[in-house]
């Protein structure tokens, strides 16, 4: 049977097309039951639909600021959609201890740094300033501090001479896409667990070559 995933998003929604195309393989272990927005805006659920999947949003702006309220609803769909893990993908809204301990150990993200480095916004920008030789993307299991959790996969690649945030954020972009999928492939096969903070099985483990780059 195939785990079915929720996808959250805020926004253009590139990683959830690389967990869509890759749900679209015969052999792989997961099915989209639902993609969801925070905002109507979000360019990603034209992109769901147009790939046959159901895509809702539930504004958070009539919540105003009751953020357990507007998670609620978010969970509301996810459990009638018949969800079992949830992987955000760029999705822009801190959650609460609430919502995170209603999903126990599924709870997957996306962040653009080498975590426990750069956690929060302008990881990119604060990577360059930083002068990192190396910088890259992580896929966590989901705690309620934000950015923490156990590591399920990384992907890493060369910082270089004359990048700018957007140079390397493409190049970090290109490793996310690489990184989420097999990621996802491996935990909803269970070959890829969590037993308290601890990993279990084989993490993912991603290099953009000097050559590739
Ligand atoms: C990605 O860089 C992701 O790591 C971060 O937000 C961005 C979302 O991009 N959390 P997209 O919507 O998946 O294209």
């Amino acid at each position: 049977m195939k785990r079915r995933i929720g996808i959250l998003i805020s926004g253009r929604g590139s990683n959830m097309e690389a967990l869509i195309r890759a749900a679209a393989e015969p052999e792989a272990p997961f099915e989209i039951a639902l993609v969801l927005a925070n905002n109507p805006e979000a360019g990603g659920l034209e992109k769901a639909r147009a790939a046959g999947l159901r895509a809702e949003s539930v504004d958070h702006r009539p919540f105003k600021g009751d953020r357990e309220a507007h998670e609620r609803a978010l969970d509301a769909k996810l459990r009638e959609a018949g969800a079992e893990i949830l992987a955000f993908a760029g999705y822009m809204r801190l959650l609460t201890p609430w919502f995170v301990e209603a999903w126990p150990d599924a709870i997957l993200n996306i962040h653009p740094a080498l975590l426990p480095s750069f956690k929060g916004l302008h990881t990119h920008e604060r990577a360059l300033e930083a002068g990192v030789l190396w910088h890259g993307c992580t896929v966590h299991l989901v705690r309620p501090a934000m950015d923490e959790g156990p590591i399920l996969g990384q992907a890493a690649v060369p910082a270089l001479p004359g990048d700018t945030a957007e140079s390397l954020g493409a190049r970090v972009l290109a490793q996310e896409h690489r990184l989420y999928p097999e990621v996802l492939r491996r935990f909803a096969s269970g070959r890829l667990s969590v037993q308290g903070e601890r990993v279990l099985g084989e993490p993912v483990v991603l290099r953009a070559d000097l050559a590739e780059s």
